[in-house]
C-alpha cells in the first residue's frame, strides 16, 4: 500500500479499468468499441455492465479477462497490470463451451488441471464440491448432451468456480435460457456469490437482470462504447426479478438508456441495437 492510500484510508480496487479504448478495423469500417472507459471494482462487489448490443460490453470483459488487449489504457487486477488470462479471473460465456467427450465431473476436473498442489483424488473432491454447490451432484457421470441448457450452464459455472478464482467474469451467461430456468440461476448465482465471496463482473443487455443481480449497474451506450451512468442498487437480497421495486429501478435505467440512444451519440442510432427490460434472448 502506498503512503497516499494509507493516509486516505482507501482500500485498493480489486479491478481497475483505466481509460481503456479499443478500436476494431474491419475491411469496411473502423469501430470504436470502447472509448476512454474507466471503472473501479471493489473486492466482493457484484457489478453488472448493461447496454444494447454493440456497446462494447464483451470487448471490455475480454480485456479484463486478458483475452484481448486494450489499444489505450490499462486494466489492473489487485494492482498488477493484466497482460493475459489468469486463474484469478475465470470467464463464463453464453455458450457453455463444455467438452462433449467428457462427462460432467471430468469437465469440471478439466478446469482444475493446472491447479498446482492438488493430486487427482483431491481434484475430484474439489470438482464434486462445486457440482454440489450448483445442485448437480446427482449428475456427475452424465454426458453433456443429456443435459438441459440450464444444467449445462450450471456445469460451466462449476467449472469456472472450481479453481477458486477471486474474480468471476460472466458474459450473458443466461441469455439463451428460458425465463424459469434463468430465475433459478439468478437465485443460485446470488447464493454462490455470497457464500464464496467472489467479485463478479456480469455483462447483460437485460436491464432487469442487471438490477436483479448487481450491487452496481454500469450503463453503456454504443458507437463509441462509453460508460454513461452508474446506479447503486440497494434492494435487499435475495432479489425477486418480478418485484415492483425492481421493476421501478429497471424502468428508471431504461429511460436513461433510451435517452442516450435517441440523442444519437456521435454516430446516430445503431442499426440492430437491442436491449430488454426483462425476458431473455431478445
Ligand atoms: N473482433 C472484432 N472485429 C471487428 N469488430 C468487432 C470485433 N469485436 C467486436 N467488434 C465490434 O465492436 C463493437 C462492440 O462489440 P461488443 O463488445 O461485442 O459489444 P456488446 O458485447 O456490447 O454487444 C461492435 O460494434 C462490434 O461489431
Ligand atoms: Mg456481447
Amino acid at each position: 500500500m502506498t503512503l497516499q492510500t494509507e493516509l486516505e484510508n482507501v482500500s485498493p480496487s480489486k479491478l481497475s479499468v483505466r481509460n481503456v479504448s479499443k478500436i476494431f478495423h474491419s475491411k469496411r469500417q473502423i469501430v470504436r468499441a470502447l472509448d476512454g472507459v474507466s471503472l473501479e471494482i471493489n473486492e466482493g462487489e457484484f457489478v453488472c455492465l448493461v447496454g444494447p448490443s454493440g456497446c462494447g460490453k464483451s470487448t471490455l470483459l475480454n480485456i479484463i479477462a486478458g483475452l484481448d488487449l486494450a489499444d489505450e489504457g490499462a486494466v489492473l487486477a489487485d494492482g498488477q497490470p493484466v497482460t493475459g488470462p489468469g486463474r484469478d479471473r475465470m470467464v463464463m460465456f453464453q455458450e457453455h463451451a463444455l467438452f462433449p467427450w467428457l462427462d460432467v465431473l471430468d469437465n469440471v476436473m478439466f478446469g482444475l488441471r493446472l491447479k498446482p498442489g492438488l493430486n487427482n483424488r483431491e481434484r475430484r473432491e474439489v470438482a464434486k464440491y462445486y457440482l454440489r454447490l450448483v445442485d448437480l451432484d446427482k449428475f456427475l457421470h452424465a454426458n453433456i448432451h443429456e443435459l438441459s441448457g440450464g444444467m449445462k450452464q450450471r456445469v460451466a459455472l462449476a467449472r469456472a468456480l472450481a479453481p477458486n478464482p477471486k474474480v468471476l467474469l460472466m458474459d450473458e451467461p443466461f441469455a439463451a435460457l428460458d425465463a424459469l430456468t434463468r430465475e433459478q440461476l439468478y437465485g443460485d448465482i446470488q447464493r454462490i456469490w455470497e457464500q464464496r465471496k467472489k467479485t463478479i463482473v456480469f455483462v447483460t443487455h437485460n436491464v432487469r437482470e442487471a438490477v436483479c443481480l448487481g450491487d452496481r449497474v454500469i450503463l453503456f451506450s454504443p458507437h463509441p462504447g462509453r460508460i454513461r451512468k452508474e446506479y447503486q442498487i440497494a434492494l435487499p437480497r435475495p432479489r425477486d426479478i418480478s418485484s415492483v421495486a425492481l421493476a421501478e429501478k429497471s424502468s428508471e435505467i431504461l429511460v436513461a438508456l433510451k435517452s442516450y440512444l435517441d440523442a444519437g451519440g456521435e454516430n446516430a442510432r445503431v442499426p440492430g441495437a437491442t436491449f430488454a427490460t426483462h425476458g431473455g434472448a431478445e
